[in-house]
């Protein structure tokens, strides 16, 4: 079901608009290689989350087509039991907003929801849940109301449980929304140790720091809501006339001619735009 080579995911042409809205996305192609990790850049409201909500298939395209693992989905796929679990089982989704991804009365059940959604016993499912929460350092969690954790306890909780079903693709909304340094340090660490096991990551975020600390390959979504820049990360994040037209740093370069903080061999005088990323 899974011809051998093929890209983790590839889009063609992909545009989406909202109801009575304008483009949320427009033409945007690219494919997403197994085992990379890719840091999807863009000012608030590029069209991040909406590009991550159709790789998810929550959500058809207005135009284009995406296909993963070399076969084309949609949100139609979901409603055939097999083709639902063989997409799901390889592809996971951390939300944005942890409140959302997470609904059961305790962490235990949430981790086990997964697994016991594509099919394990409740004993694996179990098992699955704890190997978990000890590689996640969150076994004192396992009994208590994912509702009531810190915003770094439901990151945590969120990450593990995509991981529960073992996925090979990993996509991300803005990961390090709400995390104070030492949660951010820990992510980052938990993202280079999942790349080196092998899995494909792609994180939406307006983070510079995160993408310049993890990412292989940035994809940047200009304000137009199109595809401005695909390349190596480190290229990207250098180019600091690109990020500027795509909103993703303020330079002061035209206020302080002489100002050092400009000069463009230093991330001194990058800020990224925006608190929350929505
Ligand atoms: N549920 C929605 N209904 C209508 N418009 C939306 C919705 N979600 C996002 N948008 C709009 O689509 C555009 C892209 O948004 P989004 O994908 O959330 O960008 P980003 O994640 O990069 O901040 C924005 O103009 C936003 O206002
Ligand atoms: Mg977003």
């Amino acid at each position: 079901m899974t011809p051998a080579g093929e890209p983790a995911f590839s889009l063609r042409g992909v545009s989406y608009a909202y109801a009575q809205g304008p483009a949320a996305l427009s033409e945007v192609s690219f494919e997403i290689g197994r085992g990379e990790t890719v840091m999807l850049l863009g000012a608030n409201g590029a069209g991040k989350s909406t590009l991550l909500r159709l790789m998810d298939v929550l959500m058809a395209p207005t135009a284009g087509r995406i296909c993963a693992f070399g076969r084309e989905v949609s949100p139609d796929i979901l409603r055939d039991a097999a083709l639902s679990r063989w997409f799901r089982s390889r592809v996971g989704f951390v939300f944005q907003d942890a409140d959302a991804q997470l609904f059961s009365p305790t962490v235990e059940e949430e981790l086990m929801f997964g697994p016991l959604h594509l099919g394990l016993a409740a004993d694996q499912a179990r098992r699955r849940a704890h190997e978990l929460a000890a590689s996640f350092d969150i076994e004192r969690l396992m009994d208590r109301a994912p509702f009531r954790l810190s915003g770094g306890e439901k990151r945590r909780v969120a990450l593990a449980c995509t991981l529960a079903v073992n996925p090979g693709v990993i996509l991300m909304d803005e990961p390090t929304t709400g995390l104070d340094p030492k949660s951010e340090s820990w992510l980052i660490d938990m993202l280079h140790q999942l790349a080196a096991a092998g899995k494909t990551i792609v994180a939406a975020t307006h983070s510079l720091h995160l993408a310049a600390e993890v990412a292989d390959r940035a994809i940047v979504l200009g304000s137009g809501s199109g595809l401005v820049a695909d390349g190596p990360a480190g290229a990207i994040l250098d180019d600091l006339e690109l990020l500027e037209r795509a909103n993703l740093i303020h330079t002061h370069a035209h206020a302080h001619d002489d100002d050092s903080h400009a000069h463009p061999h230093t991330h001194a005088g990058r800020h990224t735009h925006g608190e929350d990323g929505r």
